[in-house]
């Protein structure tokens, strides 16, 4: 069984169609689905599908492209929603330096806010890395000390994802002593995705879940149109094939991490 980590279920590529979308999902094998929140709106969206679905669960956060207006009144609201039972993470939160849409001077002071709501909650948080990976990396290094002093990594309980990954082995390797996991996504499939399908057999495969970020980074041969949650098998195939190992045993072991990470029972 399979869970789809990280996918945008509200959004309205799915108007048509959500049901049968869901009713696929699960014929594919996909027993859990995390729909994760980008603003204000799209959290409350993803609680009223969590709260429709009995297989779908939703984080709640601000996206670094959607943080412009954040501050307290924001703050107050978001973790009001963080109190819903089928809530089980703060996300999707980071920085985006790629779009630039928000400046970094509003995006920093957003992320750090919502990490620190997260502790509060004792929540794990669902990360956005896009051309920003010194500075996640600064932020989170300071998060984690702040939140895990001194725990040793086999005690570490999973703290967060780097929502698909696109840093390198330095940079995962330091995520593991945060206590994080590694998200990884349909680019994996790619035929030209040589870099990260090198990269994959060097991570630890206790510290990786899978998942769509459906509706987009539709994996082959699918690549071009919309991505869903039932597409989630084809990153399993995929990893099955780099690990060299059974794809039920990819299933079984992702689907652990993740249950574990987003304390689903
Ligand atoms: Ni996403």
């Amino acid at each position: 069984m399979l869970i789809d980590s990280h996918c945008h279920l509200d959004l309205p590529h799915f108007d048509e169609d959500r049901d049968e979308m869901v009713a696929r999902a699960l014929e594919a094998g996909v027993e859990t689905i995390i729909t994760i929140g980008i603003d204000l709106a799209h959290s409350r969206a993803a609680i009223a599908l969590a709260e429709r679905y009995p297989q779908v669960f939703a984080t709640v956060g601000i996206h670094p492209n959607d943080c412009a207006g954040f501050g307290p009144e924001m703050l107050a609201e978001l973790r009001e929603l963080a109190g819903h039972p089928r809530v089980v993470g703060i996300g999707e939160i980071g920085l985006d330096y790629y779009w630039d849409r928000v400046p970094v001077e509003v995006q920093k002071p957003a992320f750090r806010a919502q990490l620190d709501l997260a502790a509060e909650l004792d929540l794990p948080v669902v990360i956005h890395d896009r051309e920003a990976h010194d500075d996640v990396r600064a932020e989170l290094r300071a998060w984690a000390q702040d939140r895990l002093p001194g725990t040793p990594l086999s005690e570490k309980p999973f703290t967060g994802v780097l929502h698909s990954f696109s840093g390198d082995l330095d940079m995962a390797e330091e995520a593991y002593e945060w206590g994080f996991v590694i998200g990884i996504s349909g680019p994996v499939t790619f035929k030209n995705a040589r870099s990260l399908q090198a990269l994959v057999p060097r991570l630890r495969r206790d510290r990786l879940i899978i998942e769509t970020d459906a509706p987009y980074l539709t994996p082959h041969p699918y690549r071009g149109k919309r991505n869903e949650p039932a597409y989630v098998a084809l990153v399993a195939e995929k990893l099955a094939e780099l690990w060299a190992m059974p794809s039920a045993e990819v299933a079984a072991q992702t689907t652990a991490t993740a249950r574990k990470l987003f304390g689903i029972g």
